[in-house]
C-alpha cells in the first residue's frame, strides 16, 4: 500500500489522572421534542452554506500522502459509483436525524486537557444519529452501522466537531485501501454486481478491510441510538495546562448501559423504527451518554483506525452527553453540517492517522454537493 505514513507509537504517557467522576448533570430545559418551527426549513441558508464549504476547499493545502494517490473529488465520486447516488443526501451516513444536547465536562476532562469544553459550564451540542452507509433507505433492524455526529458550539467562537461509530475500528486503514475497497466492490454494469474475482483479489492483499464487518456480524442489533457505544476510532491527544499531553482513543457510552435486540425482536420492530424511538426515549427520561477516554500505554498504536487499543485500558470520564431535543422531522440545525473531525479545539489533537486527516476534503465536497442537490437525510 502507498501513501502510509509510519506507525505512531506512543512512547509515553502523563501521570495518571484522578478517578473518573459523574459531572454535575445539565438543568432539564422543561421541552424534550422541539416544535417543527424550530427545525424549520433553512433552504435560505444553502447559498452560503455552499459558498463556507467551497471556501473551506479553496483553504485546503495541497494534497500530499494519501491525498496525493487518491484524490477527495475522486473518492466521493467513487462512493456514489459503488453505493448509489442519493441526491441531496450525505454520501455516507445518508439516514438521520437531528438532535440537541448539552456537554458538561468532568473535573477528569479538566485534568487531562485545557480545552474550554471541560470548564465543567453546559456547552450546547448540535447532534446527528445516522444509520451507517450511503443507502437513505438502509433498514434500522440490521446488524450494521449507527453513527454518532456531533459540534460542540464552545466560547469564543470554537467548534468541536465529532463523527463517531458503533464500532472500535474503522473499514480500511487509509484512504487509498477505502478507494480500493470500494472500487473493487463497485458494481459491473451487466451483471449489476461487484465482480467477485475483483473482490477476491482486493481482500486478499488487504484482508484488514474485513475486520469492521465481522465486528458487526458479531453484535446484536442495537435497541435504539440511545443504547449502543460510539467509538471516535482514532488516536487524540489532549494538552492541559501544564503542558502535559495524554493519548488515548475516546468512546461515548450510554449512561444506561448499551442494549440489544434478539434477532427476532429486531425483524418484528422492522426497517424503520430507531427516530422514533429516539423520539420517545428523550420524551420520557433522560437520554446520556459517558464521554470516556481509554487511556495509551506505551507502545499502543495509534495512528490505525483498524487497531483498537488492547482491551483493559484505564477508562477516564471527561464529561457527560445529554440529548434533550430530537426534530420531529428530516430538518434541524445538523442538516447543513458536516461533521469534520479535523475540527478540535486547543486542548485537544488528532494524531497522525490518514483516515483522521484524510477526512476533511471529502466531508467538504460531499456537502458542497447535497446542498446544491437540496439537502435530504430522510
Ligand atoms: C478517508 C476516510 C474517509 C472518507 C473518505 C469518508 C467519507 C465520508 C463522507 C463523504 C461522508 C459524508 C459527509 C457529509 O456529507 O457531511 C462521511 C460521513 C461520516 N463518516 Fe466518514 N469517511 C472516512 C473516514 C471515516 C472514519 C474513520 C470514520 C469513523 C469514525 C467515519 C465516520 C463517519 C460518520 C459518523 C459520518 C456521518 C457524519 C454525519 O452524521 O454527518 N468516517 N464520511
Amino acid at each position: 500500500m502507498t501513501g502510509m505514513t509510519s506507525p505512531l507509537v506512543l512512547k509515553s504517557w502523563s501521570e495518571a489522572p484522578r478517578q473518573p467522576e459523574m459531572p454535575p448533570q445539565p438543568k432539564p430545559t422543561g421541552w424534550r421534542v422541539v416544535h417543527a418551527r424550530h427545525f424549520g426549513s433553512l433552504k435560505p441558508m444553502h447559498r452560503s452554506a455552499v459558498r463556507l464549504a467551497m471556501l473551506a476547499l479553496a483553504g485546503l493545502a495541497a494534497p500530499t500522502g494519501a491525498w496525493a494517490q487518491v484524490g477527495p473529488v475522486e473518492m466521493v465520486d467513487q462512493f456514489e459509483a459503488t453505493s448509489g447516488k442519493f441526491a441531496g443526501y450525505r454520501r455516507s451516513g445518508a439516514k438521520g436525524i437531528c438532535a440537541e444536547g448539552t456537554f458538561v465536562g468532568s473535573e477528569s476532562g479538566r485534568s487531562l486537557s485545557l480545552a474550554s469544553a471541560f470548564s465543567g459550564n453546559p456547552v450546547p451540542a448540535i447532534v446527528r444519529f445516522s444509520v451507517g452507509g450511503a443507502n437513505p433507505g438502509a433498514p434500522d433492524n440490521a446488524r450494521s452501522q449507527r453513527n454518532l455526529a456531533m459540534q460542540f458550539d464552545l466560547p469564543d467562537g470554537e467548534v468541536w466537531h465529532f463523527g463517531n461509530i458503533s464500532a472500535p475500528i474503522f473499514g480500511a486503514a487509509s484512504p487509498e485501501q477505502l478507494f480500493g475497497r470500494l472500487q473493487s466492490l463497485q458494481p459491473d454494469p451487466t451483471t449489476k454486481a461487484p465482480d467477485p474475482a475483483k473482490v477476491k483479489a482486493f481482500l486478499d492483499a488487504n484482508p484488514e478491510v474485513l475486520l469492521q464487518g465481522r465486528y458487526f456480524a458479531s453484535q446484536p442489533v442495537p435497541a435504539s441510538f440511545a443504547t449502543v457505544n460510539y467509538w471516535g476510532v482514532h488516536g487524540f491527544g489532549f494538552t492541559n495546562t501544564r503542558g502535559e499531553k495524554t493519548w488515548g482513543k475516546w468512546v461515548f457510552e450510554p449512561v444506561g448501559g448499551t442494549q440489544s435486540l434478539s434477532d427476532e425482536e429486531a425483524k418484528a420492530k422492522g426497517p424503520n423504527f430507531l427516530f422514533n424511538d429516539l423520539r420517545e426515549r428523550v420524551r420520557s427520561g433522560p437520554v446520556s451518554f459517558l464521554f470516556n477516554l481509554e487511556v495509551a500505554e506505551p507502545g499502543d498504536q495509534l495512528d490505525r483506525a483498524t487497531v483498537p487499543l488492547p482491551a483493559g485500558r484505564r477508562k477516564v470520564t471527561l464529561g457527560v452527553l445529554t440529548i434533550n431535543a430530537v426534530a420531529p422531522d428530516g430538518g434541524g440545525s445538523c442538516l447543513n453540517i458536516n461533521f469534520d473531525p479535523n475540527r478540535m479545539p486547543k486542548g485537544v489533537e488528532g494524531a497522525a492517522d490518514p483516515t483522521l486527516t484524510g477526512r476533511t476534503a471529502p466531508y467538504a465536497i460531499s456537502l458542497a454537493r447535497r446542498l446544491v442537490e437540496g439537502p435530504k437525510q430522510q
